[in-house]
């Protein structure tokens, strides 16, 4: 650490009119500088900078200092980092290093908690918080639970907050910093009035924001919710509510309980289900799962049990999918949310419903495509249908896929195969729309493509050069059968019985001669070996192990495309759709792995 004569050394070698001058515009008044303050918004300038003092200084809201402060101010940095700026300002060489992390928005914190306090007071000690306690009490909401949320009411639109804050000294750039106060043409006043207000924290439990509900006005044109709005340390993305509280339950019951709002994330906790918390009125981010995932791998969504909710949890279950999470849903009945489901069934209730309706992603699309449909529609039907086989098209394991068709035959009354069959219409059309191909050289998707019917009156090229070279010795016969022999089927059917024996040969012998082998195979062999000897003669080529190795390459992708031809083929010859199935199943996974083999190899 930096001891104080040399910081003041730092500070002392500051032109601070230069300084300032990098963000305002100064103009020379007398022995000092005058300019626009950079802390508020003025028409006539009342920020004054003193190059005798050292100092800047707004006159109208205070804001402003020495170089430090002034820069820390400015650039919303701690003060050793704003020492360190002012190091280099000065060509000053700055070696402090502060081990302990600085959490620059201390002082915002103090603030916040100052409006919290105040807003407690408003709820406790007038006649109008008597009224909102009296609305949070219908609403089921006893002292303690609002007590353990730091539930406020903010005063009638005015100042009173303001004049609070300015007691404490708070400068005005700072209340507003915090959106708590805005200036208006000639004063200060507060930005929330005549609401409920619930404080927001950060994961260490510092407030950050408010939340303020209406209680007392039935005007559909008043926002029911209006939320602190983006501050510096109120980031609605990334904000959760509750978490400060909730994480240690998280960690304890190993699942967090992602709501909607934060009257449900309260009703859950009147339940006991105290791992509960919600975003502010937003979609679940990639960032704020990241921050649940610190404590639990396991999420539970619970939102509202209408359209917008369920889709929203759909959302919401790719967001914890693309991290991992294991993933479950409660829906609840008849629209519900959980604030509405315990007021009218109580906590009790509410929590026995809850764990005893757990479903994984899969039941539970299986129930929002399912549920509530009307099932006289055929379009609606035939949209029941289509949503359902794209679910169960995801599902791996066949049982459970068997065990969907089953469900979903019983329930639009259909015979089972009629389902499976156009379960199996459905998965070929998206076969054939995106089986993905992939490229060998640029492995980018291509369109798909049927196996070619492989000729066995001729040998293919590669086929006939890998023969090639395994009759130049038995060490590079034996290098080719150590890489293709889990490929075999990439040659030719015959040229696979020909290799096989072709291999046994130099079990038996060290030297190669035609002569020899061809006693070693059956006449149609002979034909067909008479047929690669020929095509070697015409393309005889030097050995080249890089062409080697692209031969071996090609025989070992070639593989899959012949077991794929062949389940091609057992597909036209089947009229069993679930064979069929299955066969297009096989299908892309000999795909994938080919490509998977390719990517590699190539590496
Ligand atoms: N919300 C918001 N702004 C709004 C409405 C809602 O930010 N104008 C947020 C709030 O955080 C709220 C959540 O979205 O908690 C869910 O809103 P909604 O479902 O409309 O309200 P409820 O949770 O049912 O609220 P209440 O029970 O108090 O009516
Ligand atoms: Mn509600």
């Amino acid at each position: 650490m930096l001891n104080q004569d040399e910081i003041q050394k730092i500070i002392d070698a500051t032109d601070i009119v230069k300084l300032v001058s990098n963000y305002i515009k100064l103009e020379k008044n007398g022995k000092n500088y005058k300019g626009l303050c950079p802390f508020h918004s003025e028409d006539t300038p009342s920020f004054v900078v003193s190059p005798e003092k050292n100092l800047a200084h707004c006159f109208g809201c205070g804001g402003g200092g020495s170089p430090v402060k002034f820069l820390e101010q400015i650039e919303n940095i701690s003060f050793m980092e704003a020492l360190e700026k002012l190091a280099n300002f000065n060509g000053i060489p700055f070696e402090a290093k502060t081990n302990t992390k600085i959490d620059n928005n201390t002082k915002y914190y103090k603030i916040m908690q100052i409006a919290v306090n105040f807003y407690k007071k408003v709820f406790e000690s007038t006649e109008e918080g008597l009224n909102a306690k009296e609305y949070l009490h219908q609403r089921g909401l006893d002292d303690d639970t609002i007590n353990d949320f730091n539930i406020g009411l903010s005063p009638k639109p005015g100042d009173t907050l303001y004049q609070v804050l300015k007691e404490s000294k708070i400068l005005e750039l700072d209340m507003s910093d915090v959106g708590l106060v805005d200036k208006g043409k000639n004063n200060y006043y507060d930005l929330f009035s005549n609401r409920i207000m619930f404080p927001i924290y950060n994961e260490d439990g510092n407030p950050i924001g408010f939340s303020a509900r209406i209680f007392n006005n039935n005007d559909k044109n008043t926002a029911k919710y209006i939320n602190s709005r983006e501050t510096l340390i109120y980031k609605k993305a990334n904000v959760i509510f509750n978490l400060q509280n909730a994480k240690g339950n998280i960690l304890k019951n190993k699942r967090v309980i992602l709501h909607e709002g934060q009257m449900d994330v309260i009703a859950s906790y009147r339940s006991g289900l105290k791992e509960a918390i919600c975003t502010m009125g937003t979609a679940l981010s990639i960032n704020q799962a990241k921050l649940l995932q610190k404590y639990t791998n396991h999420a539970i969504i619970c939102y509202d049990g209408d359209k917008a909710g369920i889709n929203a949890s759909l959302k919401a279950i790719n967001v914890f999918k693309s991290l991992g999470f294991i993933i479950h849903l409660v829906l609840l009945p008849n629209g519900m949310d959980p604030d509405e489901y315990v007021l009218k069934y109580g906590t009790l209730a509410y929590k026995e419903y809850f764990l005893s309706n757990l479903l994984d992603t899969n039941q539970y699309r299986f129930k929002v495509y399912t549920e509530n449909k009307n099932l006289n529609d055929s379009n609606i039907v035939n949209q029941v249908k289509n949503n359902c086989f794209s679910l169960i098209a995801e599902i791996k394991s066949h049982t459970e896929e068997e065990d969907y068709l089953n469900r979903l035959s019983k329930l639009l009354n259909a015979s089972i195969d009629a389902i499976k069959n156009d379960y199996y219409s459905y998965k070929t059309n998206i076969y054939l729309d995106t089986n993905q191909y992939y490229d060998n050289n640029t492995y980018e998707p291509t369109y798909p493509t049927y196996p070619e019917i492989k000729p066995v009156t001729d040998c293919s090229d590669y086929e006939a050069r890998l023969f090639q070279y395994a009759r130049s010795s038995r060490t590079v016969a034996m290098r080719i059968e150590n890489e293709i022999s889990e490929f075999i089927e990439g040659l030719s059917t015959i040229g696979q019985y020909i290799w096989i024996k072709l291999i046994d040969y130099y079990n038996l012998n060290e030297i190669y001669i035609d002569e020899d082998f061809i006693k070693m195979l059956s006449e149609e062999q002979v034909n067909y070996y008479v047929l690669i000897l020929e095509k070697i003669k015409k393309t005889i080529a030097p050995f080249d192990d890089k062409d080697l190795e692209d031969c071996v390459e090609k025989i070992r992708t070639n593989k899959f495309d012949t077991i794929n031809h062949e389940l091609v083929g057992k597909i036209i010859s089947t009229d069993d759709v679930t064979k069929q199935s299955r066969y297009i199943d096989d299908i892309f996974k000999n795909k994938r792995n080919q490509a998977e083999l390719i990517k590699k190899r190539r590496k």
